[in-house]
């Protein structure tokens, strides 16, 4: 069924053809169409109000034209028209993914990005949505930031968080206190070194951004260790083909044991996003579980996996710095990985309390800090 109704819309059977502005032909399918007809949306909830499942006949279009800047469809089997700008259309005319403006090109840096990081007050952040929309840009683009000026108090890391979201607890609780234990159940709560590494590889799903509030740092030592795993793995990749494709497609099992618990996951090292890029690594040698491939597989596996973890280490990739009371370093825990140095446990006192936050929550909110969504 070919019918030619207007010369710019063709109907067929399952969809309609129509030329768009740029010039270029598109096809919409009718169910498509049907389901996103913009009275199929709620003003007040800008959520889908219109049920297809609700349809007593597959959606097909009677008679379709062009009128201004829209699409007029009148659909049979139902009293109803759509009106459909065409501007919808042509940004939906090629199947890809809709654009996101939080979807932001990463920016890798290196061991001496420390003057440069991105910095915010704790009072500018709390006041300021411009300074709120800056400081999220810079942990998605950079992956890192500092907050200053942290009152020396439990809220104000709460404070912080619900600038961007919500506390993102892990099977530890809503927030962990970093300092030395009688009986440690963990390597950071003794002072030992601690390797570089992403946090909670054991859970299936990590939290996205780390908050470190360091409320007293007097000690000897213990200095602080930053690295982007995108500068590093982007140079892997270009160094060493073989072992990126390896350690960004063989999934291997980390853990966390201890009396009441027993968590598990298989992450990759190098993780990739959507286009294929670097997009955050996972990686800890103290939650590394024993790797349960074949064998022979970690005949390669091994020798590239340890290759990446010493090009990690090396000065090109790592900021070191001491971060002072007051301080509250906020970074992406998919793509930065942190270490600190050992430190000297009765020269004074150290207390990092760090909590999570979400990713996508992140995003969410800087989507809606600079741009008004569709359905207003
Ligand atoms: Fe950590």
């Amino acid at each position: 069924m070919n019918i030619a109704v207007d010369t710019a819309v063709i109907l067929q059977d399952k969809g309609l053809r129509l030329q768009l502005p740029s010039g270029k032909a598109g096809y919409f399918n009718y169910y498509w169409l049907r389901d996103n007809c913009p009275s199929s949306f709620s003003a007040t909830t800008r959520e889908r109000s219109f049920d297809i499942f609700h349809l007593a006949e597959a959606p097909v279009a009677r008679s379709a034209r062009l009128d201004g800047d829209a699409l007029v469809i009148d659909w049979a089997h139902e009293a109803h028209s759509t009106r459909m700008p065409l501007a919808w259309l042509e940004s939906y005319a090629e199947g890809k993914r809709r654009a996101d403006p939080a979807d932001l090109p990463r920016r890798a840096w290196y061991g001496d990005h420390y003057d440069s990081v991105a910095r915010f007050t704790h009072a500018d952040l709390l006041s300021d949505k411009a300074k709120a929309q800056a400081w999220i840009e810079a942990i998605i683009v950079e992956g890192v930031s500092i907050v200053t000026g942290m009152p020396d108090t439990n809220e104000a890391l709460t404070d912080l968080v619900n600038v961007m979201g919500q506390v993102r607890p892990t099977f530890f609780g809503d927030y962990f206190d970093v300092r030395t234990h009688i009986n440690p159940t963990n390597t950071a709560y003794t002072s030992a070194a601690l390797e570089l590494h992403t946090d909670t590889p054991a859970e299936e799903h990590a939290p996205g951004v780390q908050f470190l509030h360091m409320r007293a740092n007097t000690v000897e030592g213990g200095r602080n260790l930053f690295g982007d795993g995108v500068a590093a793995a982007n140079d892997f990749r270009q160094i060493y083909p073989e072992g990126f494709r390896l350690l960004s497609t063989i999934d291997v099992p980390f853990f966390c044991e201890h009396e009441t618990y027993d968590m598990r996951s298989y992450q990759r090292v190098i993780e990739l996003d959507q286009h294929g890029e670097v997009s955050g690594l996972t990686i800890s040698q103290h939650m590394l579980d024993l790797i349960d491939l074949p064998q022979e597989v970690l005949d390669d596996y091994y020798p590239a996996f340890c290759r990446f973890g010493k090009l990690l280490q090396s000065d090109k990739y790592i900021m070191r710095f001491t971060l002072q009371a007051s301080e509250c370093i906020v970074f992406d825990n998919h793509r930065i990985v942190h270490g600190r140095a050992a430190y000297s446990a009765t020269s004074g006192s150290r207390y990092l309390r760090g909590c999570y936050a979400d990713r996508a929550e992140m995003r969410s909110t800087y989507r809606a800090l600079v741009s008004e969504g569709r359905f207003k």
